[in-house]
């Protein structure tokens, strides 16, 4: 979880990872929601995660858990596969 920097962003961020052998069993859930909980305690203005476009699953366990997709974004001159920041509706 990054917390909000209350000079110029308001906004907490939520990544959740589990080991690929540990996936599909809840723990990426259990992990999620633990840090949902550090987020709110701080306030924060919106809570965001950020998956690749290429990881279906990622993006998958975000829209399961109410997260809207509100950017898509090449980081660097090259790049072909976009960032997707999704906020917490
Ligand atoms: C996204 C990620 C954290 C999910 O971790 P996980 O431990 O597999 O998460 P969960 O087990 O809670 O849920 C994943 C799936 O397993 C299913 N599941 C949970 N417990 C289960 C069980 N006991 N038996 C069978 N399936 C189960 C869930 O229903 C969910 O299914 P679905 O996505 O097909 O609907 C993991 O894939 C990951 O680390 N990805 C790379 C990082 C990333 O993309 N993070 C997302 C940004 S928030």
């Amino acid at each position: 979880m990054r917390p909000p920097n209350t000079d110029n962003d308001a906004t907490a961020t939520v990544i959740a990872r589990v080991l690929p052998q540990h996936r599909r069993r809840g723990l990426g859930t259990q992990l999620y929601e633990r840090a949902l909980g550090q987020a709110r305690a701080l306030d924060p203005q919106a809570i965001e995660t950020v998956v690749l476009a290429s990881n279906p699953d990622g993006l998958r366990f975000a829209e399961q858990h109410g997260f809207v997709e509100i950017e898509r974004y090449l980081l660097r001159k090259g790049d072909t596969v976009p960032w997707i920041d999704l906020r917490l509706s």
